[in-house]
C-alpha cells in the first residue's frame, strides 16, 4: 500500500549550487513544461485523499520537493497546506528549501500550519564546506536563526554528504551539535555534476554510524529497515509504498524522471490506476537502489 509520495512542485531555482543538475544547467530550459499550478496540487491531493480513505490509510506523507527550489512556488505550497488541513488529517507534508528566498510572513505561515507541514533546509555543514557545493550561507542561516525565533527550536536540516563531508566528518558533526541542530538528514551525494564529491556506499555507511556514535538524530536512525530511500541509508521503497509526481508524469521515484519507459501514470491518475502499474516495478533487492542496480546492468 503507498503511503508516500514526492511532488515535484517545479523545476526552477534563485541558485546553481554546484552538485546538483543547475549547477550543470541540465533539464533547466523546459523548467514551464514541470511547473504546478494550484489547480494541479489540489487535483493530486484529493487523489490522495480518495486513496486514503478507500484503504483506510492512517497517515499519507507527501514531500513538496521535487527537482527545484519550492518556495519559489509558495501559492502552491499553501494551497497543499489548506487542503490537507481542511481534509481528514492523515496528509502530512515537508518541504525542503535552500533558505534563501524565505520571507517572515512565510515562516509565519509555516509556524501557523506546523501540524501539517515541517519545512527543513539545506545545510551542508559550516560556511566553508557548505559554500564549496552550495550557494549563499549567510542568507541560509539568517533565515534558519529566523525559522528558530517564532518556532522555538532549531528546523530539520537536509545535509549531503560527500568526499570534503567525510574528510572534514569530525567538523561537520560538532557544527551541528554545537549550533543545537538536533535533527539532520544526511544524503549521499548522487549524479556527477561536479568532480571529486563521490564516495562509496560503505564511506557514507561508516559516516552515519560515526554521527550515531556522536548522538546526533538522523531519518536513517528513526526509519531503519523503512522502505524510503538508500539515499538515507534506508530501504528502497521502488515498487512499493513510494511514487514520484511531476507534471509530466508519475515515476517509481525521482531517479527515474524523464525517463518515459518507466513513466507509471500521469500527474493527476488515481492512485489506485498508478498503484497497479507500479508493481511493475518492485525492486527484488530493496537494500540496493534500484535505479542504480539498472544503470550497473545496462538495464534503463
Ligand atoms: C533538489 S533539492 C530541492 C530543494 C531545495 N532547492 C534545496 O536545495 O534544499 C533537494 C535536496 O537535494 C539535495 N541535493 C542537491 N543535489 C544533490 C546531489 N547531487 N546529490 C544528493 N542530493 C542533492 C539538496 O541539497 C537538497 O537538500
Ligand atoms: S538550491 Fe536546491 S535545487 Fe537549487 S541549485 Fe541548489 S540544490 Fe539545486
Amino acid at each position: 500500500m503507498k503511503n508516500r509520495a514526492c511532488i515535484s512542485i517545479n523545476a526552477r531555482c534563485n541558485l546553481t549550487c554546484n552538485y546538483c543538475h543547475f549547477g550543470k544547467k541540465v533539464n533547466t530550459l523546459n523548467w514551464r513544461e514541470f511547473e504546478m499550478s494550484k489547480e494541479d496540487i489540489k487535483l493530486i491531493l484529493s487523489n490522495v485523499s480518495t486513496y486514503i480513505k478507500d484503504n483506510n490509510v492512517k497517515e499519507f506523507k507527501i514531500g513538496l520537493v521535487g527537482s527545484g527550489e519550492p518556495l519559489l512556488s509558495f501559492g502552491a505550497i499553501q494551497e497543499a497546506v489548506l487542503f490537507a488541513a481542511n481534509d481528514n488529517q492523515k496528509i502530512k507534508l515537508y518541504t525542503i528549501t535552500n533558505g534563501t528566498t524565505l520571507n517572515k510572513k512565510q515562516i509565519k505561515f509555516f509556524h501557523k500550519f506546523k501540524d501539517i507541514i515541517d519545512l527543513n533546509f539545506s545545510l551542508d555543514g559550516p560556511k566553508d564546506i557548505h559554500e564549496v557545493v552550495r550557494k549563499n550561507y549567510n542568507k541560509t542561516f539568517k533565515n534558519i536563526i529566523e525559522y528558530e525565533r517564532l518556532f522555538g527550536h532549531k528546523p530539520t536540516i537536509n545535509s549531503v554528504v560527500t568526499r570534503l563531508t567525510i574528510k572534514e566528518q569530525e567538523r561537520v558533526v560538532n557544527y551541528f551539535l554545537e549550533n543545537g541542530f538536533k535533527n539532520v538528514n544526511f544524503s549521499i551525494v548522487f549524479g556527477d555534476y561536479i568532480e571529486g564529491v563521490s564516495i562509496t556506499n560503505e564511506e557514507y555507511y561508516n559516516f552515519l554510524k560515526y554521527c550515531k556514535e556522536k548522538g546526533l538524530n538522523m531519518r536513517q536512525m528513526v526509519n531503519t529497515k523503512k522502505y524510503d530511500c538508500t539515499k538515507y541509508g534506508n530501504l528502497c521503497a521502488v515498487g512499493r509504498n513510494n511514487i514520484y509526481i511531476t507534471k509530466k508524469g508519475v515515476f517509481p521515484c525521482g531517479r527515474f524522471q524523464n525517463l518515459n519507459k518507466y513513466l507509471i501514470g500521469q500527474f493527476d491518475s488515481p492512485l489506485k490506476e498508478i498503484e497497479l502499474i507500479m508493481k511493475k516495478f518492485l525492486n527484488p533487492n530493496p537494500s540496493k537502489c534500484y535505479y542504480e542496480m539498472l544503470q550497473e546492468n545496462n538495464k534503463l
